[in-house]
């Protein structure tokens, strides 16, 4: 009897890195644009203080369809992902979900950045140096050449900024939300809180913020100044992102004329990725299922070749 192949994310974590998945990522968001590719919104299941969410796409151009799946228990996720052939009808692999997870959300936000932040950016501030910070700042680093990093945490892990800052070459250092956020040219937001880190007043006028963290719409970590001084509000696709985002549910601002668009509209050319005139661009990221399946895809190809299925929209 054949049995379906396991990926661990160990295995993920030695054949993957920012890079490639940011390519694979555009290429998946490229396709959503054209029709190539399908994604449904989350589904979140919860009984007493359990929950269940799943997340899927099917990516036609790849011939691949997925599903990643995770309970939430005392507020910590546990992602795994099953990835289907959809040549063959066939399950490709189970997979490991948490690098994965971890590696789309920093690429993504590097991904976007490298298309609407100012060309260029001197500073970089960072909110939250958990599992998700760092994978953060050590994917726009790569692309990126920051001269600082202002790193704002309040159980702030002083050797890991010192590896940081010997790694990059950077000046890095712990620091207030208000000195941190004057004079970054990108900001990031990659903690658990549910209501916002700093003040929008603060922000430079061709920042560019990247908000990562809380996805559920009852938490933020914008405020209505940051929402309301955005030129460009980037989310990954409306249908989800829109109904999710904490920071545009709460939003008293919000009303039709807010200038949200998302990636499918961007990569089918129907917006510019830059402002016109500078202006503060705000990146809200709530995480995507067709991001899952894309790298699931990834990973599958690198490290089950001969279970890879060719692609309808691949040479
Ligand atoms: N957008 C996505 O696709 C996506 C994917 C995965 C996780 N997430 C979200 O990312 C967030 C972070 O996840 P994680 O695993 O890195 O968590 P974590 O617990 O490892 O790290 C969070 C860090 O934020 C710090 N923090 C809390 N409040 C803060 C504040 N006001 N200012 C600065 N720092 C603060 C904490 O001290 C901690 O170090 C979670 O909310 C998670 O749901 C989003």
């Amino acid at each position: 009897m054949n049995s379906i192949p396991f990926i661990s994310d160990q295995q993920i974590s030695e054949t993957l890195d920012f890079p490639s998945v940011a390519t694979v990522l555009g290429e998946a968001f490229a396709s959503l644009a054209t029709g190539g590719a399908a994604v449904h919104c989350r589904q979140r299941t919860d009984c007493h203080d359990l929950r269940l969410s799943t997340m899927g796409a099917v990516w036609a151009d790849r011939t691949v369809g997925g599903v990643k799946v995770y309970p939430t228990v005392r507020g910590q996720f546990s992602f795994s992902i099953l990835l289907f052939d959809l040549a063959s009808n066939q399950p490709l692999a189970v997979l490991d979900g948490n690098e994965i997870t971890r590696l789309r959300t920093a690429a993504i936000t590097t991904l976007v950045a490298s298309k609407a932040a100012a060309a260029r950016p001197r500073k970089l501030a960072l909110f939250g140096t958990g599992l998700q910070g760092r994978a953060q700042v050590a994917a726009l680093c790569g692309w990126f050449e920051f001269e600082e990093i202002a790193l704002v945490d309040p159980a702030g892990d002083a050797a890991w900024a010192e590896a940081l800052a010997r790694s990059t070459g950077c000046r890095v250092a712990f620091t207030t939300p208000e000195a941190a956020v004057r004079d970054a040219d990108i900001v990031v937001t990659a903690t658990r809180s549910a209501t916002p880190v700093f003040d929008g007043a603060w922000l430079a006028p061709g920042a560019f913020v990247s908000a990562i963290g809380t996805s559920t719409p009852k938490g933020r970590e914008l405020d209505d100044t940051t929402m309301d001084r955005a030129g460009r509000i980037i989310v990954e696709w409306k249908p989800q992102s829109l109904a999710e985002a904490g920071e545009v549910v709460l939003w008293a601002g919000r009303s039709a004329a807010s200038p949200f668009v998302d990636l499918p509209e961007l990569y089918a050319g129907q917006a510019p990725w830059r402002p016109v005139e500078p202006a503060i661009t705000v990146f809200k990221s709530v995480g995507v299922g067709l991001a899952d399946v894309a790298v699931a895809q990834l990973a599958v190809s690198r490290i089950l070749p001969g279970r890879a299925p060719t692609g309808r929209g691949q040479a």
